[in-house]
């Protein structure tokens, strides 16, 4: 009688653990769909997909995908970013055609995956690294990849999630801040890569830069200097013939960190979890100051933070408008003596730089440094040459036209050898500041301050 009381307990059990089992899987198939209340999970139980409210607008109801494994609800992503569903209709399901549908009952399809492949066995995963994966499964082949919403980022980057371009079919993986603390549909903050030659990463307000890191150097990016080795995160910017990406990974699993676009703050902002305070602790942010906001000194200036004011030109450079104390754009500056190409110019170097802007540029990964010299003097529209990989102390880089977002960076900043005419080799300069003051991004008012230190 007892045993028999025990085996019926024990099966009792057992049902108990398969049934809750079976809800937490993380795959979905054209058997079963995702209605709103349940939810899909990551087989380590990092990271969740479900449905979910934003902030006091509970009613409106969003797709996304959640970490699992802290307390804090923070969503990495979200598929129906601008069209919520205004109740709990919500189903996601795979068609029959292989492709991600999100249905509510009053609107029909809210948002779709956009597979153009049609797939026979569509399965839908949600992975620990909390990429959620659409593939084709079929029995004897190999799986293949149909779509992932590591392709669609919200306003999130994840370890192992790339920033940046499929040059083979033109994809183009940007971060898109959250309009507001409520509201995920994407506001006009955008951080993306620029494949330039030699590539940018930038952060966009609308469609003006805002600001840019500089391009990689082997080591990190001359603009931001706060990216840098640390004990939690690994980095790079990969950049061939068929993608360039910025893109992090973890030195240890059990570390979270996300990278974020903020509208409220109009920055991009790392975050670490911090399992004894159960917060997440910024760990940095850019742009850091003032100094770094895109093309703030104009051509041949550079900004020197520390400095007030904090606009100066290059050496051998002046103000481009001496009436420039009026309302206006700062103009930046230009040549003491103009170039004589052909009769030979030279260089001089300026360290500790930030980069300038690469939109017209070259580079040549094995080049050294003399050769590099030699190949700007070649060009007359060529204004500067250095090093393109500072860590093997390789490659050529090469910026034409005017040298623009300068900045004197301290620890992190770069040489830069800047094309001169012969005759001005960096002797007897004038030092020349700018008081400027802004009422907001758009108005300015530019004060020159001249004087001489010879
Ligand atoms: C999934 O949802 C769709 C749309 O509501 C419905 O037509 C279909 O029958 C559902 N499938 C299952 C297996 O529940
Ligand atoms: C599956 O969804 C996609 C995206 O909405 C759509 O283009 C396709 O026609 C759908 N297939 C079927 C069989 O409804
Ligand atoms: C990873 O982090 C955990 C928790 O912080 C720590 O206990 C462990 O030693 C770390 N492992 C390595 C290889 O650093
Ligand atoms: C953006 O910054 C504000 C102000 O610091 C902060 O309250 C908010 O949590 C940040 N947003 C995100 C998504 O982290
Ligand atoms: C790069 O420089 C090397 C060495 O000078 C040269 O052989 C190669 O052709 C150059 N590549 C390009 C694309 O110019
Ligand atoms: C100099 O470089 C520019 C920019 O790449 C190019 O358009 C121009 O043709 C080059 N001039 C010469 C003489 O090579």
């Amino acid at each position: 009688m007892e045993i028999l009381f025990l085996k019926f307990i024990f099966i009792i059990l057992l049902l108990f653990f398969f049934t809750r089992f079976s809800c937490e899987t993380d795959i979905l198939t054209s058997s079963t769909n995702l209605t709103d209340g349940r939810t899909i999970v990551s087989s380590d139980e990092s990271f969740e997909l479900g449905f979910f409210s934003s902030g006091s607008s509970a009613k409106s109801r969003f797709l996304g995908i959640w970490y699992k494994n802290i307390p804090i609800q923070t969503v990495v992503w979200v598929a129906n970013r601008c069209n919520p569903i205004n109740d709990a209709s919500g189903v996601l399901m795979v068609n029959s055609t292989g492709n991600l549908v999100l249905l509510s009952q009053s609107r029909g399809v809210v948002w779709a995956s956009n597979s153009k492949i049609e797939a026979q066995n569509p399965v839908v995963q949600l992975l620990d690294s909390g990429n959620l994966v659409l593939k084709d499964s079929i029995a004897g082949e190999s799986e293949i990849l149909l779509w992932q919403s590591f392709d669609y980022p919200a306003d999130t980057l994840l370890p192992g999630m790339k920033l940046g371009w499929d040059l083979r079919t033109g994809l183009n993986r940007q971060i898109s801040a959250w309009k507001s603390p409520d509201d995920p549909c994407p506001g006009d903050l955008i951080y993306g890569v620029l494949p330039y030659n030699n590539p940018d990463t930038v952060i966009w307000k609308g469609s003006r830069k805002y600001y840019r890191t500089g391009p990689w150097n082997g080591i990190g990016m001359s603009g931001a200097p706060q990216l840098k080795p640390n004990p939690w995160f690994t980095f790079n910017l990969v950049s061939n013939e068929e993608e360039v990406y910025y893109i992090f990974y973890l030195k240890n699993k059990s570390a979270i960190t996300r990278l974020i676009v903020n509208q409220t703050t109009s920055r991009g902002e790392r975050y670490l979890w911090n399992d004894d305070t159960r917060t997440w602790t910024g760990y940095n942010h850019f742009p850091w100051d003032d100094c770094d906001t895109y093309e703030t000194c104009g051509a041949y200036g550079t900004c020197v933070n520390t400095a007030l004011p904090p606009c100066q030109c290059l050496k051998g450079f002046k103000l481009k408008s001496q009436e420039e104390s009026s309302v206006d754009w700062f103009q930046g500056c230009v040549r003491n003596k103009p170039l004589d190409c052909h009769k030979g110019d030279g260089f001089i170097k300026v360290d500790g730089l930030k980069l300038p802007d690469t939109a017209h540029s070259w580079v040549n990964k094995s080049m050294n440094l003399n050769e590099c010299r030699a190949k700007c003097l070649e060009n007359c529209s060529c204004m500067a040459y250095t090093t393109l990989d500072i860590k093997e102390s390789s490659g050529c880089a090469i910026w034409f036209d005017d040298l623009i977002d300068l900045k004197q960076v301290q620890s992190a900043g770069q040489d830069l050898y800047i094309r001169m005419a012969a005759s001005d080799s960096g002797i007897g300069l004038e030092i020349q500041y700018f008081m400027k003051f802004c009422y907001d991004s758009y108005l300015c008012l530019v004060f020159p301050v001249l004087f001489s230190v010879n």
